[in-house]
């Protein structure tokens, strides 16, 4: 995790603008929300796809960085005052505190232009056609059938108690589209079976979602300062979360079992699926 985690900073380093170039400000920003935080389970996700088939590994560099800038962007958005209003992200203020609300909206905008221009300005698999594919994976990942569309829930659900089926939509979208496109576009750099992708999906899938119920669990359960962000913020701003529904020694359950279902899928791997077991393990032990 180190090692992909030294490397996925060194390549988002090299792929964002860097501070001197104009516009100064915005770049800094971006620069601000991107380098030097966050846990990169998305990158780690695609580097152990992508080693689960053969890829090269600077094609997974570009397909890595490209989900983490959405999810940075992502961020970035979620944190303004119109959506969850908050003022500490990775340890640190969050944009609009450090910068400015409209540069915080900038940064967002201008680091998912860059993600969709990281997977079209190098060659990232043998046929253009397969590359196209992978562009049309993160728009459809990122945008209102994926994690937009499942802020946009989030944003109409506050204060509204939620079904089961209704919270699992949410959390489907907002959150698990990305994890599921991480592992899809890792992949997508080298070769799989069909009979394997199949699996790596159905892992990808029920590790998504189980990422979400782990988040709803830890903002009732650890502090702001393990956490990085403020502590307690769902509760306060009456989210429905898989923690209001069924509490948190179920929720904690609910989130074991949906790993149980995730390592199932990557049966056909075999040894080749071992980083992806470790990572999705991971995603549930985490504390933060
Ligand atoms: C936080 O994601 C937002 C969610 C989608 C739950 P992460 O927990 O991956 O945040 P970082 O990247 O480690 O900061
Ligand atoms: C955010 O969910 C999901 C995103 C698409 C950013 P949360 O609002 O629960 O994420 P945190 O807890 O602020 O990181
Ligand atoms: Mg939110
Ligand atoms: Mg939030
Ligand atoms: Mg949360």
């Amino acid at each position: 995790m180190k090692d992909r985690r030294d490397r996925i900073e060194t390549v988002l380093e090299s792929l964002l603008p860097p501070p001197s170039v104009a516009p100064i400000r915005l770049h800094e920003a971006m620069r601000y929300a991107v380098l030097g935080g966050g846990k990169r389970v998305r990158p780690l996700l695609a580097y152990a796809a992508g080693e689960a088939a053969g890829a090269a590994l600077d094609r997974v560099d570009r397909a890595a960085a490209a989900v983490e800038l959405i999810h940075a962007y992502s961020l970035v958005h979620d944190d303004l005052p119109s959506m969850d209003n908050d003022v500490l992200r990775r340890g640190q203020p969050t944009v609009h505190i450090k910068f400015d609300e409209a540069t915080a909206l900038l940064v967002g905008d201008a680091l998912q232009s860059l993600a969709f221009e990281v997977l079209t300005d190098a060659t990232l698999a043998d046929q253009p056609r397969d590359q196209i594919a992978m562009l049309a994976t993160l728009a459809r990942a990122s945008g209102s059938r994926g994690m937009a569309g499942g802020q946009a829930v989030d944003l109409a659900s506050q204060g509204k108690p939620l079904s089961v089926s209704e919270l699992e939509f949410m959390h489907v979208h907002k959150t698990g589209a990305l994890i599921a496109c991480s592992v899809s576009l890792g992949a997508a750099c080298g070769t799989l079976s069909a009979d394997e992708l199949r699996g790596a999906l159905h892992f990808a899938r029920f590790t998504g979602l189980a990422f979400q119920v782990v988040d709803d669990v830890l903002d009732a359960t650890e502090s702001t300062q393990t956490l990085g962000k403020t502590a307690g913020k769902d509760a306060a701003g009456s989210k429905p979360t898989y923690v209001s529904a069924m509490g948190v020694d179920r929720a904690r359950e609910y989130a074991a079992e949906l790993l149980e279902d995730a390592l199932s899928g990557l049966a056909p791997l075999g040894a080749r699926g071992q980083r992806l077991a470790e990572l999705g393990r991971y995603i549930v032990s985490r504390n933060s």
